[in-house]
């Protein structure tokens, strides 16, 4: 039998190194932005897989739908690109009762899913799953994963992971304190597309931890700079993913559904979906968020999410639609989406107060605001690249008080990463605010 040589370049440095070579039971390779943790860790996969026949590994993230962007772009083009020339590997594409999957030549498997839909991965055994982004998970996750590790076709199991920093109390970094993860950091100088292996930085990592270096508060810390830190001065402190950010469902008909924009160009503009519950609990669904496009452009395609081809509605129109104060962007916005819009409620704290107030737990113990996952139409590449945020849910922890020279605390936000923030405390001020009769001083 012909045997073909494939020849296949990587070289991990550093804590990439140290966790490419790991056999510790839990590890997370944690670090700022682009050190080389993904490639790492799915590079060691599919070595083991190679290695191994009949090894089962996994790879995962909260939800499928944002592994698709991220992990297995790098997959497919850096790790495995050679191997599936050369016949080593395919995909398979999954049926109601199998996920998603690369089969190797020689009987190992890698599948490929999201916790979201978790009994087709979970009815499965592996030897190393690999999560990406793990901060995303709740522990329940992840402790469901450790008891899917009993394949017993290599001699160790493993759950490895890599994520950005989050708050230094997250569930996961306490898990790392506690001694039952073994943490790795990562620094960009791991990275051989931005550092020498001299340590002098190359011209593409110029043009990248410039763009990092931009960054402010909280992203800043954790992704140019690595570290576990909270968001000083965070205006919606009882935030917390675990809570408020929910996995998707289908919104009943009779909903009211509800849009808050905010406009911008070379800022994100803003459109958002909210639905009302029985109970009147806020539901985000759907929101567009992106740059440099103008108001008629972003109109055309706010309407082709809820217009079929006929131009029939495919579901409830907005009972109303609040808009920033933009005279010249509601026009065109209300021309070209044939409806009419409210100005928003202008004073800024108060509309703070009632969505801290709805994210905080109501007298049942639930908040009043939620957000679903996934609910971005299409994300903006200039903003990725930026590592700005893409969508509300990755603005609302780094929103934050301006605490600047000469500002009285908890008056301002501080005014940066505050698009959807803004849209969203629109939604919240306009049904919280305008039901209380406001008393009128004659
Ligand atoms: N050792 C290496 N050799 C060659 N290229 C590498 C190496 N490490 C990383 N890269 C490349 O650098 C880029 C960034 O790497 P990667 O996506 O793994 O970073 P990351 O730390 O996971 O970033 P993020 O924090 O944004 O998720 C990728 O294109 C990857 O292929
Ligand atoms: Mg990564």
């Amino acid at each position: 039998m012909a045997t073909t040589v494939i020849r296949h370049r990587f070289e991990p440095r550093g804590a990439c190194r140290q966790a490419f070579e790991s056999r510790a039971s839990e590890l997370l390779l944690s670090g700022p932005a682009g050190t080389g943790k993904s490639r790492a860790l799915l590079e060691k996969l599919h070595l083991l897989a190679l290695l191994h026949p009949g090894m089962r590994g996994l790879i995962v993230r909260k939800t499928l739908a944002s592994l698709g962007s991220t992990a297995l772009v790098t997959w497919n083009r850096f790790v495995v690109a050679e191997a599936r020339r050369a016949g080593d590997l395919s995909w398979y594409g999954g049926s109601p009762q199998e996920s998603p999957q690369y089969r190797y030549r020689n009987g190992s498997t890698i599948v490929v899913g999201g916790m979201d839909k978790p009994s087709k991965i979970m009815s499965s055994e592996y030897d190393v799953c690999y999560v990406q982004e793990a901060i995303e998970l709740g522990e329940p996750d992840w402790e469901a994963i450790t008891t899917r590790l009993r394949n017993g076709k290599i001699s160790f199991q493993q759950l490895m992971a890599d994520t950005n920093p989050d708050t230094p109390t997250h569930w996961l970094k306490a898990r790392c304190d506690r001694g039952v993860c073994t943490m790795l950091d990562s620094r960009h100088e791991d990275n051989p597309v931005l550092y020498d292996k001299d340590g002098s930085i190359t011209e593409a990592g110029r043009a990248y931890l410039s763009k990092l270096d931009n960054l402010t508060g909280p992203r800043h810390m954790r992704l140019r700079r690595g570290l576990w830190v909270a968001a000083e001065g965070q205006i919606y402190d009882s935030y917390d993913p675990a809570i408020h950010l929910i996995d998707r469902f289908d919104i009943p008909e009779s909903w009211t559904r509800y849009w808050a924009v905010d406009f911008g160009y070379t800022n994100p503009m803003v459109i958002q979906w909210w639905a009302v519950d029985p109970d009147g609990r806020l539901y985000l669904y759907r929101e567009i968020y992106h740059t440099r496009r103008t108001v008629d452009v972003h109109a055309r395609h706010a309407l082709a999410q809820v217009v079929d081809a006929d131009g029939n509605w495919t579901e409830p129109r907005p009972r109303l639609i609040v808009c920033d104060h933009d005279a010249e962007g509601r026009a065109v916005l209300e021309r070209d989406l044939g409806m009419g819009t409210v100005a928003a409620q202008k004073t800024v704290t108060d509309g703070i107060q009632t969505m801290q107030g709805r994210l905080g737990a109501a007298g049942d113990g639930r908040p009043r605001m939620f957000l679903l996952r996934d609910s971005l139409v299409e994300r903006d590449p200039e903003l990725v690249d930026a590592k700005k945020p893409t969508c509300t849910a990755e603005e609302i922890p780094g929103y934050i008080w301006d605490l600047g020279q000469g500002k009285a605390p908890k008056e301002q936000p501080f005014k940066v990463d505050d698009h959807g923030c803004d849209a969203a405390r629109y939604i919240s001020a306009e049904l919280d605010l305008k039901q209380t009769p406001r008393v009128r001083i004659m």
